[in-house]
């Protein structure tokens, strides 16, 4: 048994963190690649709701040990306060590591994200401000911060005080805004959150790879989703980094070969939070009931996500970027008591199909959605098996399966653990 992937397949909250605690519980590691601290991930376990940033959603499991690799940014400050949430709720948090060739979300990140958000103005993002591009963009400039810079005071101190001058003068002469950083205050600050986070520091592509070499379970724990990937989704209206399957190796310090199974998460429906198109978007009363009955409201900053319809030309593009081999199709329940249920099969632009889709964001702004009709279903959150679901469920599932070319093998009927069908 090799690694495992697990990806979103959409704008991201597919639920892949219920998916993740799912699997954790027969796995011995699970990683995190990529992304920070704008990731919100959910996980319900009878009444108590858990909800994760920058922590593996695997952590509730005690044997299970939760890798943050050398792709993902972390912001110290916020890992601090979800291992002290965690604590508090009794978990331990002994089997966590954090990469020391992580690199670090500083506060000038977090001030620049929300600078350059007001300064685009109209086209604004709608980023979550938690630092994550200018964060990303520091270490392709190759002048970020590392986790291992800071079990090195001297090095750590000098790297602060040369970014924080650069940055100040950005603050300050390019977008005229005062809200600038001390380097003193930062130094400090850090130097006091290493203390308390350096027991975590390790070499985790080394841990990474003994786990699979000596046929341990690995799970790869996706954040954000494909259309949000720096490559491959609506760009500019993306975030920083690369959610898909092949973000994976870079991210977590593998090779190709020890993936074995990559699984898309995909929702009944899709949701976008932040801005950008969206061509199966609902502006109507069944695009509120798909946000109020499955409590579409951002896990990071509470904002209401936009509700659509299920989009196959998605899912078919996520299949093929990420080699999916299995989809799982979450939120099915929400979907209940809708009477015609719509799959969005294909684009059609001036008359012409478009089966694909499209790398342009005004050509994407030109598509409608051509759309297919399913009977509906009423509620099936109580249902355990496959078979005792409706036959217009099986309907759909199939056609799911069909236009994206994946079969869905887990199908998601609550936010519960148990509210869980495996095929
Ligand atoms: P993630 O970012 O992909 O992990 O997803 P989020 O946690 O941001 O959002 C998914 C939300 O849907 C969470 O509130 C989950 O508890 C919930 N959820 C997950 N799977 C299901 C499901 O099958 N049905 C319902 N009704 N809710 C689900
Ligand atoms: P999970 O892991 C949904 C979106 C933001 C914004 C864009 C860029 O919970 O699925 P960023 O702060 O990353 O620079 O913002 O990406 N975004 C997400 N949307 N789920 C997420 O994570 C997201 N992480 C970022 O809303 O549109
Ligand atoms: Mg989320």
């Amino acid at each position: 048994m090799a690694g495992k992937v697990i990806i979103g397949a959409q704008w991201g909250d597919e639920g892949k963190a219920k998916i993740i605690d799912i699997l954790s519980e027969k796995a011995d590691v699970v990683v995190r690649s990529q992304g920070g601290n704008n990731a919100g991930h959910t996980v319900a376990v009878d009444n108590e709701v858990y909800k994760f940033h920058l922590v593996p959603s695997g952590i509730l499991y005690p044997g299970t040990l939760c890798i943050v690799g050398n792709g993902v940014v972390i912001d110290p400050e916020g890992i601090l306060g979800e291992i002290g949430m965690l604590h508090d709720r009794g978990i331990s948090t002994d089997n966590l590591k954090i990469s020391l060739r992580a690199h670090l979300v500083m506060p000038y990140h977090k001030v620049l994200d929300g600078i350059k958000e007001k300064h685009r103005g109209d086209e604004s993002i709608g980023t979550t401000k938690k630092g994550i591009g200018p964060c990303y963009m520091d270490k392709v400039e190759r002048s970020g911060v590392r986790v291992c810079d800071l079990l090195n005071p001297e090095v750590f101190e000098e790297k602060v005080r040369r970014n924080v001058e650069i940055k100040n003068a950005m603050i300050t002469k390019v977008y005229g805004s005062t809200d600038t950083v001390d380097a003193d205050e930062i130094i400090k600050n850090y130097m006091a959150y290493t203390k308390a986070l350096k027991q975590y520091f390790a070499d985790t592509t080394v841990l990474v790879h003994e786990a699979i070499e000596s046929g341990k379970n690995v799970v790869f724990e996706g954040a954000q989703g494909t259309l949000l990937d720096i490559d491959l989704g609506t760009y500019p209206y993306v975030t920083s980094s690369h959610p898909i399957t092949g973000g994976v190796c870079v991210g977590s310090g593998i090779g190709p070969t020890k993936i074995d199974e990559c699984i898309g998460v995909m929702k009944g429906y899709v949701t976008r939070v932040g801005k950008g198109p969206f061509p199966t978007e609902l502006f109507d009363e069944t695009g509120d009931q798909i946000r109020n009955v499955g409590h579409e409201f951002g896990t990071t900053t509470g904002r209401p996500r936009r509700c659509g319809w299920f989009d196959a030309v998605i899912g078919k593009f996520a299949v093929r970027t990420s080699g999916l081999t299995a989809i799982a199709l979450n939120k099915i329940d929400v979907l209940a008591d809708i009477d015609k249920v719509k799959i969005c099969v294909a684009y059609r632009k001036d008359g012409e199909i478009i089966p694909e889709f499209p790398a342009s964001l005004e050509e994407l702004a030109k598509c409608e959605p051509v759309y297919e009709e399913l009977e509906g279903w009423g509620q099936i959150d109580h249902i355990r098996t496959y078979d005792e679901l409706p036959e217009t469920v099986k309907k759909y599932i199939a056609r799911v399966e069909e236009l994206c070319g994946a079969k869905v093998t887990m199908i998601g009927v609550g936010p519960n653990r148990d509210q869980n069908i495996y095929r």
